[in-house]
């Protein structure tokens, strides 16, 4: 039985799904492999599916028709849409939480009330659902102020407010443009917090936490944090200034108190709980929560793993027994995310890749896909706005540094645009220490 091989569904398309597909198919144990919707890159070790992740009628639909062992899902819509729970009715081991447990991140006025429960850390806030209400604890409170949508808006629906009438901007793109729609029926005016940012992913079945080694991603569009936010411009792993101790206490003091409030709650969750997080002058607070692997933080963990990543997943999605601790190889990874021109705002499409496999050839570097797809007579294409993440493996930052800049600078397309500074801080960390 234990050595049966597993046929799996990686649900998603992007360079983080690409990431887990590539570390899936390294098991012993994986048997059928596929990607819904994948993409190119995906295809070089699993079959695609034209599914889109938001699809979950047709998902479920094929795991029930292919009796999938395990589904892997990638992004947070499915879940927050209850894909887990359809499969887990119908009996089919998921990695990824239901409903309730996917409004950890569906909802950031529910991750608030849980963080408030467990007693976490997390920058304060005030919910409101009308405008009026706002704009006046907006003048009593002055900027800054970080403006938040409750719902899901696609990565959008934080405003960090320098100024009052950003602030007020911010409000009125909620409240009367509704630009987010439902998903700012309820906005959270949040407390701003300076420091530097941590993510740390923990894998959850139940009671039981597995935490990861600790990432860094870079939200903004240009060098030196400079430009729009977007959905991550590269990052790296592990983060040398949260030395264990300070790691201990992410643990304790954020992980532990929110897997057992959830557990108090009834919530069997079985996923990724991601906590992003700001060391602040006062300590470690919470930003957010999401239910899922991070992008691109995903694409510098995965390429260090060494234990059995399916053996993981399918323990936590069956409940059965998590291994104590994951066993890491390189010292270093640094994920370079390559974009599109005018990325994160619309840009052009269809122009031609070329490199990938030059960037390949290069020793400690990995290329996962993101907006790819063939065009005419096979080529390779661009098709959305982050393009591809480069990784970077190496001894030290410098040298995952390096050798993730050699794979960026193999690779070309019209308009490539990529930030340079990536893990610069974590290299210059490592000179000082
Ligand atoms: P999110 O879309 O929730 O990942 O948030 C996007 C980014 O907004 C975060 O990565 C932070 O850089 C920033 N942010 C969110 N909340 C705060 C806060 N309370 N104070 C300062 N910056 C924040
Ligand atoms: N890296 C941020 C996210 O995945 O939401």
């Amino acid at each position: 039985m234990a050595s049966e091989r597993l046929d799996v569904l990686v649900v998603g398309g992007g360079a983080r799904e690409h990431a887990l597909v590539r570390s899936l198919a390294k098991s012993p144990r994986i048997g059928r492999l596929i990607g819904a919707p994948g993409n190119p890159g995906i295809e070089g070790d699993a079959v695609n599916l034209a599914v889109a992740a938001e699809d979950v009628p047709s998902l479920v639909a094929f795991v029930e028709r292919e009796r999938i062992d395990l589904t892997v899902v990638g992004p947070e819509a499915p879940l927050v849409a209850g894909l887990a729970d359809q499969l887990r009715y119908r009996g089919f081991a998921v990695f990824g939480p239901g409903l309730t447990g996917a409004r950890l991140e569906g909802s950031k006025a529910f991750a608030k009330e849980v963080m408030e429960a467990a007693g976490v850390p997390n920058a304060h806030a005030d919910v409101f659902t009308d405008h009026d209400r706002a704009l006046a604890y907006l003048h009593k409170h002055g900027a800054p102020v970080v403006v938040k949508a409750d719902g899901l808006a696609a990565g959008k629906g934080v405003m960090v407010a320098l100024t009052m009438e950003e602030a007020e901007a911010a409000l009125k793109e909620c409240f009367v443009a509704r630009r987010f729609g439902d998903a700012a029926d309820m906005v959270l005016i949040e407390e701003y917090l300076q420091g530097e940012e941590v993510s740390l992913l923990s894998i959850v079945s139940g009671e039981q936490i597995l935490p990861l080694a600790p990432a860094q991603d870079y939200k903004r569009a240009l060098d030196g944090d400079a430009g729009a936010n977007t959905g991550g411009m590269g990052s790296y792993s592990p983060v040398p200034r949260v030395e264990d101790a300070l790691y201990e206490r992410l643990v304790d003091e954020v992980v532990r108190p929110t897997v057992a409030e959830l557990v108090r709650r009834g919530i069997d969750y079985r996923g990724v709980l991601y906590a992003g997080l700001m060391l602040t002058d006062h300590g470690p607070e919470v930003l957010e929560f999401n239910c899922r692997f991070g992008d691109p933080e995903t694409q510098a963990l995965l390429p260090r793993l060494e234990s059995d990543l399916l053996e993981i997943l399918w323990a936590a999605a069956r409940g059965d027994l998590l291994p104590p601790t994951v066993q890491w190889g390189s010292g270093a990874a640094v994920s370079v995310v390559m974009a599109s021109r005018g990325y994160p705002g619309p840009g052009p499409k269809g122009d031609v890749i070329t490199g990938i496999e030059e960037a390949w050839g290069v020793e400690g570097v990995e290329v996962f896909q993101a907006g790819t797809r063939l065009g005419a007579g096979r080529k390779l294409v661009t098709a959305g706005g982050r393009v591809l993440t480069v990784t970077g493996l190496g001894d030290s930052f410098a040298q995952a540094r390096a050798r993730a800049y050699e794979g960026v600078a193999a690779i070309d397309f019209a308009g490539a645009h990529y930030r340079t500074d990536i893990a610069l801080r974590a290299e210059e960390w490592e000179k000082q220490h």
